[in-house]
Protein backbone atom coordinates (compact mmCIF):
# COMPACT_ATOMS: atom_id res chain seq x y z
CA UNK A 1 0.00 0.00 0.00
CA UNK A 2 1.18 3.69 -1.11
CA UNK A 3 0.30 6.47 0.57
CA UNK A 4 0.81 9.98 -0.36
CA UNK A 5 -0.15 13.07 1.88
CA UNK A 6 -0.96 15.84 0.37
CA UNK A 7 -1.63 19.35 1.94
CA UNK A 8 -5.72 19.59 1.04
CA UNK A 9 -8.26 18.18 -1.44
CA UNK A 10 -7.00 20.58 -4.09
CA UNK A 11 -3.49 18.64 -4.16
CA UNK A 12 -5.42 15.46 -3.45
CA UNK A 13 -7.31 15.86 -6.68
CA UNK A 14 -4.39 17.04 -8.92
CA UNK A 15 -2.50 14.33 -7.75
CA UNK A 16 -5.35 11.82 -8.28
CA UNK A 17 -5.95 13.11 -11.86
CA UNK A 18 -2.30 12.79 -12.54
CA UNK A 19 -2.43 9.00 -11.97
CA UNK A 20 -6.10 8.79 -13.15
CA UNK A 21 -4.85 10.33 -17.16
CA UNK A 22 -1.72 8.54 -16.77
CA UNK A 23 -3.89 5.07 -16.89
CA UNK A 24 -6.40 6.66 -19.74
CA UNK A 25 -2.88 7.85 -21.86
CA UNK A 26 -0.70 4.85 -21.77
CA UNK A 27 -4.21 2.33 -22.60
CA UNK A 28 -6.48 4.51 -24.14
CA UNK A 29 -9.19 1.11 -24.36
CA UNK A 30 -9.10 1.17 -20.40
CA UNK A 31 -11.65 0.66 -18.56
CA UNK A 32 -11.95 2.55 -14.94
CA UNK A 33 -13.77 1.74 -12.02
CA UNK A 34 -15.41 5.10 -11.19
CA UNK A 35 -17.05 6.14 -7.82
CA UNK A 36 -19.76 8.76 -6.60
CA UNK A 37 -19.53 11.20 -3.61
CA UNK A 38 -18.11 14.34 -2.55
CA UNK A 39 -14.32 13.63 -3.01
CA UNK A 40 -13.92 12.76 -6.50
CA UNK A 41 -15.94 16.15 -7.59
CA UNK A 42 -12.96 17.94 -8.16
CA UNK A 43 -10.81 15.37 -9.36
CA UNK A 44 -13.89 14.90 -12.49
CA UNK A 45 -14.05 18.73 -12.99
CA UNK A 46 -9.63 18.49 -13.53
CA UNK A 47 -10.74 15.61 -15.71
CA UNK A 48 -12.98 17.88 -17.96
CA UNK A 49 -10.73 20.31 -18.23
CA UNK A 50 -8.26 18.47 -19.35
CA UNK A 51 -10.43 16.51 -21.72
CA UNK A 52 -11.05 20.38 -23.38
CA UNK A 53 -8.08 21.74 -23.21
CA UNK A 54 -5.32 18.86 -23.97
CA UNK A 55 -7.96 16.77 -26.09
CA UNK A 56 -7.55 13.36 -23.69
CA UNK A 57 -10.03 10.83 -25.89
CA UNK A 58 -12.59 8.94 -23.52
CA UNK A 59 -13.74 7.09 -26.96
CA UNK A 60 -13.19 3.44 -26.18
CA UNK A 61 -12.65 3.94 -23.03
CA UNK A 62 -15.47 1.74 -20.76
CA UNK A 63 -16.45 2.79 -17.28
CA UNK A 64 -17.94 0.95 -14.54
CA UNK A 65 -19.19 2.79 -10.81
CA UNK A 66 -19.33 1.13 -8.08
CA UNK A 67 -22.87 1.63 -7.18
CA UNK A 68 -26.13 2.55 -7.25
CA UNK A 69 -29.44 3.23 -5.11
CA UNK A 70 -32.39 0.45 -6.06
CA UNK A 71 -35.18 2.52 -7.03
CA UNK A 72 -34.67 5.30 -8.78
CA UNK A 73 -34.48 5.81 -12.37
CA UNK A 74 -31.18 6.21 -14.29
CA UNK A 75 -32.73 10.21 -15.01
CA UNK A 76 -33.18 10.73 -11.22
CA UNK A 77 -31.22 13.91 -10.41
CA UNK A 78 -30.58 11.92 -6.56
CA UNK A 79 -28.85 8.63 -8.76
CA UNK A 80 -25.66 8.23 -9.09
CA UNK A 81 -25.77 7.56 -12.83
CA UNK A 82 -27.11 11.06 -12.88
CA UNK A 83 -24.62 12.62 -10.74
CA UNK A 84 -21.87 10.91 -13.00
CA UNK A 85 -23.06 12.10 -16.15
CA UNK A 86 -24.05 15.83 -14.56
CA UNK A 87 -20.21 15.48 -13.06
CA UNK A 88 -17.59 13.71 -15.56
CA UNK A 89 -19.53 12.23 -18.93
CA UNK A 90 -21.42 14.79 -20.48
CA UNK A 91 -18.37 16.77 -21.06
CA UNK A 92 -16.44 13.95 -22.35
CA UNK A 93 -16.69 12.44 -25.48
CA UNK A 94 -17.18 8.96 -24.34
CA UNK A 95 -19.46 6.74 -25.83
CA UNK A 96 -22.42 6.24 -23.46
CA UNK A 97 -22.89 2.74 -24.73
CA UNK A 98 -19.43 2.32 -22.60
CA UNK A 99 -21.32 3.93 -19.54
CA UNK A 100 -21.89 1.10 -16.62
CA UNK A 101 -23.79 1.85 -13.50
CA UNK A 102 -25.64 -0.38 -11.89
CA UNK A 103 -29.45 -0.47 -12.92
CA UNK A 104 -31.60 0.79 -9.96
CA UNK A 105 -34.67 -0.42 -11.02
CA UNK A 106 -35.98 -4.46 -12.30
CA UNK A 107 -35.05 -7.44 -10.70
CA UNK A 108 -32.42 -6.39 -7.77
CA UNK A 109 -30.62 -10.19 -7.89
CA UNK A 110 -30.87 -10.26 -11.60
CA UNK A 111 -29.00 -7.01 -12.02
CA UNK A 112 -26.42 -8.25 -9.29
CA UNK A 113 -25.67 -11.20 -11.37
CA UNK A 114 -25.68 -8.65 -14.30
CA UNK A 115 -22.85 -6.93 -13.07
CA UNK A 116 -20.86 -9.40 -11.88
CA UNK A 117 -20.72 -11.11 -15.32
CA UNK A 118 -19.92 -7.91 -16.77
CA UNK A 119 -17.34 -7.22 -14.27
CA UNK A 120 -15.61 -10.24 -14.80
CA UNK A 121 -15.58 -9.28 -18.91
CA UNK A 122 -14.31 -6.73 -18.58
CA UNK A 123 -11.46 -6.54 -15.69
CA UNK A 124 -10.94 -3.11 -14.22
CA UNK A 125 -7.34 -1.13 -15.09
CA UNK A 126 -8.02 1.04 -11.88
CA UNK A 127 -10.70 1.34 -9.64
CA UNK A 128 -11.22 4.76 -7.83
CA UNK A 129 -12.56 4.97 -4.55
CA UNK A 130 -13.56 7.31 -1.60
CA UNK A 131 -14.07 5.98 2.13
CA UNK A 132 -16.91 6.14 4.68
CA UNK A 133 -15.77 7.49 7.94
CA UNK A 134 -16.37 3.86 9.02
CA UNK A 135 -14.51 2.44 6.59
CA UNK A 136 -16.85 1.70 3.75
CA UNK A 137 -15.62 1.26 0.05
CA UNK A 138 -18.65 1.16 -2.05
CA UNK A 139 -22.04 0.60 -0.02
CA UNK A 140 -19.77 -2.57 1.40
CA UNK A 141 -20.49 -1.45 5.18
CA UNK A 142 -18.34 -2.66 8.12
CA UNK A 143 -19.21 -6.42 8.84
CA UNK A 144 -19.32 -7.29 4.66
CA UNK A 145 -17.64 -10.48 3.68
CA UNK A 146 -14.23 -9.33 2.06
CA UNK A 147 -14.95 -12.29 -0.66
CA UNK A 148 -18.25 -10.57 -1.52
CA UNK A 149 -19.13 -9.91 -5.21
CA UNK A 150 -21.80 -7.37 -5.93
CA UNK A 151 -24.86 -7.84 -4.08
CA UNK A 152 -27.97 -6.40 -2.88
CA UNK A 153 -27.66 -3.77 -0.09
CA UNK A 154 -29.84 -3.08 3.05
CA UNK A 155 -28.86 0.53 3.66
CA UNK A 156 -28.32 1.43 7.59
CA UNK A 157 -30.47 3.52 9.37
CA UNK A 158 -27.68 5.75 9.29
CA UNK A 159 -26.61 5.74 5.71
CA UNK A 160 -30.13 6.23 4.87
CA UNK A 161 -30.02 9.75 7.35
CA UNK A 162 -26.76 10.99 5.81
CA UNK A 163 -27.83 10.39 2.68
CA UNK A 164 -30.97 12.28 2.97
CA UNK A 165 -29.11 15.68 4.63
CA UNK A 166 -26.58 15.18 1.75
CA UNK A 167 -28.81 14.51 -1.15
CA UNK A 168 -32.27 14.25 -0.89
CA UNK A 169 -33.10 18.13 0.98
CA UNK A 170 -33.58 16.53 4.06
CA UNK A 171 -36.78 14.37 3.27
CA UNK A 172 -35.93 10.56 4.46
CA UNK A 173 -38.87 8.90 3.08
CA UNK A 174 -37.51 9.40 -0.39
CA UNK A 175 -34.19 7.63 0.00
CA UNK A 176 -34.43 4.15 -1.09
CA UNK A 177 -33.72 1.44 1.60
CA UNK A 178 -31.80 -0.70 -1.30
CA UNK A 179 -29.09 -0.19 -3.05
CA UNK A 180 -26.30 -2.35 -5.57
CA UNK A 181 -22.90 -2.45 -5.03
CA UNK A 182 -19.85 -4.33 -6.16
CA UNK A 183 -18.65 -6.50 -3.23
CA UNK A 184 -15.14 -6.25 -2.02
CA UNK A 185 -13.78 -8.96 -4.35
CA UNK A 186 -14.96 -7.16 -7.55
CA UNK A 187 -12.65 -3.95 -5.71
CA UNK A 188 -9.89 -5.95 -5.28
CA UNK A 189 -9.36 -7.79 -8.63
CA UNK A 190 -8.71 -4.19 -10.21
CA UNK A 191 -5.19 -3.85 -11.38
CA UNK A 192 -4.58 -0.58 -9.53
CA UNK A 193 -7.00 0.98 -6.32
CA UNK A 194 -6.49 4.65 -6.19
CA UNK A 195 -8.19 5.91 -2.63
CA UNK A 196 -8.92 9.51 -2.09
CA UNK A 197 -9.62 10.50 1.50
CA UNK A 198 -9.67 14.03 2.32
CA UNK A 199 -10.30 15.61 5.70
CA UNK A 200 -10.63 14.65 9.65
CA UNK A 201 -13.70 12.81 9.54
CA UNK A 202 -11.67 10.12 7.45
CA UNK A 203 -8.55 10.27 9.74
CA UNK A 204 -9.68 7.24 11.95
CA UNK A 205 -10.76 5.14 9.21
CA UNK A 206 -7.60 5.84 7.05
CA UNK A 207 -5.85 5.05 10.50
CA UNK A 208 -7.48 1.66 10.38
CA UNK A 209 -6.94 0.84 7.07
CA UNK A 210 -2.82 1.68 6.61
CA UNK A 211 -2.62 0.52 10.32
CA UNK A 212 -5.02 -1.08 11.84
CA UNK A 213 -5.16 -5.01 11.50
CA UNK A 214 -7.21 -6.62 8.27
CA UNK A 215 -10.72 -6.89 9.43
CA UNK A 216 -14.32 -6.77 8.47
CA UNK A 217 -14.67 -4.44 10.83
CA UNK A 218 -12.65 -1.75 8.45
CA UNK A 219 -13.91 -3.28 4.81
CA UNK A 220 -11.05 -1.12 3.55
CA UNK A 221 -8.38 -2.68 5.00
CA UNK A 222 -9.00 -5.87 2.49
CA UNK A 223 -6.48 -3.12 0.44
CA UNK A 224 -3.98 -4.21 2.74
CA UNK A 225 -3.47 -6.99 0.67
CA UNK A 226 -3.77 -5.48 -2.98
CA UNK A 227 -0.96 -5.68 -4.71
CA UNK A 228 -1.23 -2.12 -6.76
CA UNK A 229 -3.04 0.27 -4.16
CA UNK A 230 -2.41 3.99 -3.87
CA UNK A 231 -3.46 5.66 -1.08
CA UNK A 232 -4.19 9.83 -1.37
CA UNK A 233 -4.68 11.35 1.78
CA UNK A 234 -4.60 14.87 2.77
CA UNK A 235 -2.82 16.04 6.14
CA UNK A 236 -6.05 16.21 7.67
CA UNK A 237 -7.01 12.63 6.69
CA UNK A 238 -3.71 11.27 7.77
CA UNK A 239 -2.99 12.96 10.79
CA UNK A 240 -3.58 9.33 12.80
CA UNK A 241 -0.89 7.23 10.57
CA UNK A 242 2.08 7.04 12.42
C1 LIG B 1 -19.51 6.28 -3.72
C2 LIG B 1 -19.22 5.29 -2.70
C3 LIG B 1 -18.94 5.64 -1.27
C4 LIG B 1 -18.20 6.95 -1.07
C5 LIG B 1 -17.96 7.21 0.41
C6 LIG B 1 -17.31 8.56 0.66
O1 LIG B 1 -19.76 5.67 -4.99
O2 LIG B 1 -19.25 4.17 -3.04
O3 LIG B 1 -18.22 4.58 -0.70
O4 LIG B 1 -16.98 6.91 -1.75
O5 LIG B 1 -19.17 7.16 1.11
O6 LIG B 1 -18.21 9.56 0.33
P1 LIG B 1 -17.75 11.09 0.27
O7 LIG B 1 -16.79 11.20 -0.87
O8 LIG B 1 -19.03 11.84 -0.02
O9 LIG B 1 -17.13 11.41 1.57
Amino acid sequence: MKVIIVKDYEEASQKACEIMLDVVKNNPKANLGLATGSTPIRMYELMREDHKKNGTSYKDIKSFNLDEYFGLDQSHPQSYHYFMCHNLFDELDIDMNNVHVPKGKGNIDEECDAYNKLLEENPIDIQLLGIGSNGHIGFNEPGTPFDSVTHKVELKQSTIEDNARLFFNGKIEDVPTQAVSMGIANIMKAKKVLLIACGEGKAKAIYGTVEGPKTVDIPASALQDHPDCTIIADEAAAKLLT
